[in-house]
């Protein structure tokens, strides 16, 4: 009896320890500021410590520069032990109000070393925007006591440099202030140096020692944001769009914002802890001032602190224009200060300015925008065509099939584990034939076998990492011992890409597509499951320098690896897990492996919203979740909003139960279909949304302010989204739930995507909801266009008619763009591409061309007709008249919806049979 009560209690107590370890991030593998010297010392200045001031202004090929050096440094001299030398300050203009700072050490003092400049981000036309300085003008401006330095950024705003005490900042012409920096005195800057005879440089943590062989590196200094309501950015972080407050009276979060890749096991919903990815970039939204932008391009470890409100009660500073200011403290651990500053003022505008620097979405296949099913692993061909079959039997469409690390022969990556796939092209054929694709994993571990081709070659050629006494670094992941390929080095990155000819991976055919997962870099030995900062890669860089880019390089050399085995012709699709600055060009991204409950489910909302507003245009979440076993309403309600998501994928661990769409029950098949299915309609909006963000760095889903930035309830608003101008949607995030507020922002009103119901704008409703949907509204006076027709995937849609869906607004009025082209190659970038304006206004409906002419050979054309224009916020009319061709088609009155519930004021013309290439106009009688 009591042995089995024991037992019992003992079986227990093993229960509730799996329990704890399933459910709870292992905090003490990860390093917090407190364990992190460098952010504890940069955390414990005092505000107005730094003591630098700016001499020997001049211009130097169109740049100001000039030095920053301890204030009295030349008195001070005799007394210290050792001569603090000048730092070297560059400060250059560029176009649409772009301000750029850098700050090194003097290369003419022999420092010990060059400090890392992170490569290959900034887009090398981004020189052509620079504004060749003439002069500066130097002036004491109000208040200071100290002349300033001041550049002409724009007609509107212009850059100071503080000489005493050193300060940079942007303000309005003669005016407000928009972004500065140093401000309260935090700059620190510590040079590189000798080693004293009794120092110690080494750190430790858990079993692991950094041999730090250069010492204390770091850079701090804060950042203030004026006439901001909030701060945005710096992903990747689960949690909130609108950033907390972490330092000052009654924070939530008392730790800083990390920027570390780390690949972290079972994230938490709500945390400033560092994820896959970084991005040093935040923005500010407010009333005062609209938007502003503040980049940092640095790939070592950052911490960065949002300062409450009283931060700095005990400091004295006292800032102009404190009204609507947050404060920010950045602190890296090695590197230079290449700082940009961004001055809006509107989101959009922001959007641009940071785009002219790090580059825009790269143009992806029509296919990639499609919904995309993977699990870890579908196991053989066997599976693959029972799954790919059912979708078809379940008349659900999708376009790609996703193979993870199983498929491998011994996760060798391009390599077949041939018992399971013995015929990969014949596979790779019959999904073709079906207009579908197939993504394969390649991770950047490669097995330290003697008998594969990639470790031999690495080897030989000495392409891999190294370690800090030089030999190749050798570290733990999937495969085993492992080593990774150092494509900070642009000859091995060009190695990596040639491995993905057809001759070189065997069995891939051109539907292959690839996924980069583990490029943090994971190493499931190392140190915080990563490399050591110690370890060395091309150029002598550490690794703790480039770190947070690591990834990026990986992904980069995957893309370009795509482009070559193309010849150039198809554009490339690369799925990454890491990601940095500029990863937009090399591809899509996604929030990693997240977890099935609700709360994970929400907070994909603003994890891709951040993503969005930082370049990161092509993102999603795990559709279900990434670990565990959603409920099939979870299920259902990811499906539903993930048709929203740029980047749409189901995808599961391997220990989950399996859950294809048609493994819940009739209904909530049908409830998947129909969620799928409404994404495939919305295929041609989404592919122009896609366009756009190529073309100009708006984001393809946006969070409510971009469009409506005076609105100030949409400002921390992180449940609710647009895709592109027109739509907006809203997730459901509970059980059962039965009611959801949404708020609909804007002067306009709003029609329910589904019955055409028509909600006022500015104002919080209260909707019943059901299983069947999530809210989602097409706003007053736009034009959707739609392909209504069920296909087995979005390359069988081609020739498929349109489908317009026209809401007017108050002045019976509404515009919107369609994008086409050949959904594939680079053709469009000679102009081979379709792109019409259509205008609704004074009854008539008009399509015109607002691409320009296309230059000489290169030409896409479409024979693709319009089938049904719905016009949503008009009654009564009975016939329409096609003007130029002068016929007349009837129009249809009654319900959008086709279960016949809905607004009665919708029209339905149907067979105008317009052709889309053609400008015509449609006049209703
Ligand atoms: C658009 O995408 C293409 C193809 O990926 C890329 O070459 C181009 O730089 C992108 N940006 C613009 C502005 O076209
Ligand atoms: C209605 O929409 C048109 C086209 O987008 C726009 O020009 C017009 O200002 C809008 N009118 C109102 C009252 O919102």
């Amino acid at each position: 009896m009591a042995s089995t009560t024991r037992t019992a209690a003992l079986l227990l107590l093993l229960l509730l320890l799996q329990q704890s370890s399933v459910f709870s991030w292992k905090k003490e593998e990860f390093r917090n500021c407190n364990q992190t010297p460098f952010c504890k010392r940069a955390r414990s200045r005092k505000p107005g410590s730094s003591n630098l001031v700016v001499t020997d202004v001049s211009i130097n090929d169109g740049d100001l520069t000039a030095k920053l050096q301890p204030k009295n440094a030349g008195e001070a001299k005799e007394e210290q032990d050792e001569v603090v030398k000048p730092l070297i300050l560059k400060l250059s203009a560029y176009q649409d109000g772009i301000l750029r700072l850098k700050i090194d050490e003097d290369p003419s003092l022999d420092p010990p070393k060059k400090r890392f400049e992170v490569p290959d981000v900034v887009l090398p036309l981004f020189d052509e925007k620079k504004l060749w300085l003439q002069r500066v003008s130097t002036e004491v401006l109000d208040g200071d006591s100290a002349p300033s330095s001041i550049v002409y950024l724009s007609e509107a705003y212009e850059g100071v440099v503080r000489h005493d005490p050193f300060e940079v900042y942007v303000r309005k012409k003669g005016g407000d202030r928009v972004l500065s920096l140093n401000s309260h005195g935090l700059f620190d800057f510590e040079q590189l140096r000798k080693k004293k005879e009794d120092e110690d440089w080494e750190e430790r943590f858990r079993s692991h020692t950094d041999t730090r062989p250069y010492g204390p590196q770091s850079i701090s200094f804060d950042v203030s944001f004026y006439g901001a309501n909030f701060v945005y950015g710096i992903p990747e972080h689960a949690t909130s769009l609108a950033l907390k407050a972490t330092r000052g009276p009654g924070v939530e979060f008392s730790e800083p914002y990390r920027l570390f890749n780390l690949d972290v096991f079972e994230y938490l919903h709500d945390s400033p802890f560092g994820i896959y990815g970084s991005i040093p970039y935040m923005l500010s939204h407010g009333k005062a001032h609209g938007t502003s932008g503040f980049f940092w391009l640095n790939a070592a470890e950052m911490q960065i602190d949002v300062l409450g409100t009283g931060w700095d009660s005990e400091s004295g500073i006292v800032l102009p224009s404190s009204q609507g200011r947050i404060d920010t403290l950045w602190m890296s651990e090695a590197g230079i200060v290449d700082a940009f500053f961004f001055v809006g003022p509107g989101p959009k505008d922001v959007m641009r300015q940071y785009a002219s620097v790090t580059g825009t979405l790269a143009m992806q296949q029509f296919f990639a925008t499609g919904y995309h099913q993977c699990r870890w692993n579908y196991r053989d061909e066997e599976d693959v065509e029972q799954v790919d079959s059912k979708f078809d039997e379940f008349d659900i469409p999708y376009d790609v099939i996703w193979l993870d690390i199983e498929h491998t022969d011994g996760k060798r990556y391009l390599t077949w584990d041939r018992a399971a796939f013995p015929h990969p092209e014949e596979m790779q054929n019959k999904l073709a034939a079906k207009g579908r694709h197939m993504v394969t994993i390649a991770d950047p571990h490669i097995k330290r076998d003697e008998s594969f081709y990639l470790h031999k070659e690495a080897t030989q050629k000495g392409f891999y990492v190294k370690d800090a006494t030089g030999k190749d670094f050798d570290g733990w992941c999937w495969p085993g011992a492992s080593s990774y390929p150092d494509t900070l080095n642009p000859e091995i990155r060009s190695w990596w890409a040639e491995k993905f000819s057809f001759k070189n991976y065997v069995g891939s055919t051109p539907i292959l597509y690839i996924w980069n997962d583990m490029n943090e870099p994971s190493v499931f030995n190392g140190p915080e499951l990563t490399m050591p900062r110690d370890a060395l890669h091309y150029g002598g860089v550490e690794h703790r320098e480039l770190h947070n880019a690591y990834g990026y390089y990986f992904h980069m050399a995957t893309s370009d690896g795509l482009l070559k085995r193309a010849d150039g012709k198809d554009r490339p699709f690369v799925l990454s897990r890491s990601f940095f600055a500029g990863s937009q060009r090399n591809g899509a991204v996604w929030t990693g492996d997240n977890t099935a409950d609700w709360d994970q489910f929400r907070v994909s909302v603003p994890m891709v919203l951040t993503l969005s507003l930082t370049g990161i245009s092509f993102s999603g979440a795990d559709v279900g979740g990434f670990f565990g076993n959603p409920e099939p309403e979870l299920l259902v309600r990811w499906y539903q909003l993930g048709a929203y998501y740029p980047f749409f994928r189901g995808h599961a661990h391997h220990d989950t139960k399996r859950r294809e769409p048609w493994l819940f029950g009739e209904r909530n098949t049908e409830l998947i279909r129909e969620a799928i299915h409404i994404r495939y309609t919305l295929l041609p909006y989404f592919y122009t949304l896609f366009r756009q963000a190529n073309t100009s760095g708006i984001p393809v889903v946006r969070p409510l302010w971009m469009e409506f930035p005076e609105d100030e309830a949409t400002f921390n608003n992180d449940e609710a989204f647009m895709v592109g101008n027109s739509l907006l949607v809203q997730g459901i995030y509970t059980e059962n739930a039965k009611h959801a507020s949404v708020y609909l922002p804007g002067g306009q009103s709003w029609y329910d995507l589904r019955t055409g119901i028509t909600y006022k704008g500015g104002v919080t409703h209260n909707l019943e909801v059901s299983e069947e949907s999530i809210p989602a509204f097409q706003k007053a006076g736009t034009i959707i266009p739609r392909k209504d027709r069920s296909r087995r995937s979005s390359t069988q849609m081609v020739n498929d008619p349109y489908t317009l869906v026209i809401a007017l607004n108050g002045s019976l009025a509404a515009e919107g763009e369609l994008y086409v082209d050949d959904g594939k190659s680079f053709s469009f970038e000679q102009g081979a591409y379709m792109h019409r304006r259509f205008v609704f206004s004074d009854g008539k409906l008009t399509s015109s061309n607002i691409a320009p002419p296309a230059s000489g050979k290169a030409l896409f054309t479409s024979e693709c007709v319009i089938e049904r224009i719905i016009i949503l916020g008009l009654s009564g009319a009975k016939s329409a008249l096609v003007e130029s061709a002068n016929y007349r088609v009837d129009i249809e009155s009654g319900p959008l919806n086709l279960r016949g519930r809905g607004s009665s004021a919708v029209l339905t013309i149907r067979k105008p049979n317009v052709r889309i290439k053609d400008d015509w106009t449609i006049k209703i009688l």
